[in-house]
């Protein structure tokens, strides 16, 4: 049986990677198991091995083409697994020269999703969480430079949806509700 393909997005901070994890022990004690891949970690692995970046916050401020051919191998590689994937990824990355594509038609076409999800939460929440998020090195950005980048990953998502007949979910993830955020995953996922 085909398994589902799903592609999980949100801006950095949004709390993507915490609400996965959660859904996904819940859908494991259900007996649904899903192989979860995190896309930034494939381009990393390729990066760090290239000596390009030290470390994966560096990716975004690379130059177009390199960001654009470490995309290519990442979706390539990730088009390979079967069964339930879910793809932790981002549907634009904040660059110094201006949005770029998460998953430009060259990505789409190799992993051809069945859903994408959208990750969102109050602007002032994400600055809040990046702010006090000391394991990594976060944007800083201000509440309406988040607000953009919310609202333009809708846009994009809606190429996407174009591109591919795939649906658009969005999940928000509020403080103090993580328990919510995630059993409305575990709802896309099983
Ligand atoms: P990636 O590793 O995916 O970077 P990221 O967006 O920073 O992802 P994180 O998983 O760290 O963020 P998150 O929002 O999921 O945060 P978390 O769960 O930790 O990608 C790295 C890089 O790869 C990118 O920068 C880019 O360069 C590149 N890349 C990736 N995909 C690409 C693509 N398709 N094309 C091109 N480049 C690509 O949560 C954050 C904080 O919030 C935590 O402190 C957590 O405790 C807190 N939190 C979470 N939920 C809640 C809640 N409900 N209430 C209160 N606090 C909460």
């Amino acid at each position: 049986m085909m398994g589902k393909k799903v592609i999980i997005t949100g801006v950095p901070g949004v709390g993507k990677t915490t609400v996965v994890n959660k859904a996904l022990k819940t859908l494991k004690e259900m007996g649904v198991e899903y192989t979860s891949i995190n896309f930034g970690s494939f381009m990393f692995d390729v990066a760090r091995s290239d000596d390009i970046v030290q470390d994966r916050d560096q990716m975004r401020t690379l130059d177009r083409g390199v960001q654009k051919r470490l995309q290519q191998r990442a979706g390539q590689a990730i088009a390979q697994v079967t069964g339930n994937v879910l793809i932790d990824t981002h549907a634009s990355v904040k660059t110094p020269k201006g949005y770029l594509a998460g998953l430009p038609e060259w990505v789409l076409r190799e992993i051809m999703p069945d859903i994408i999800v959208l990750v969102e939460t109050d602007n002032d929440q994400i600055l809040m969480r990046r702010l006090t998020d000391e394991t990594r090195s976060r944007d800083k950005e201000g509440y309406n430079s988040i607000a953009e980048h919310q609202q333009f990953n809708r846009s994009i998502a809606a190429a996407y949806a174009m591109m591919t007949g795939c649906t658009i979910r969005i999940v928000t993830n509020p403080d103090f509700l993580l328990e919510r955020s995630s059993a409305e995953l575990v709802e896309v996922l099983r």
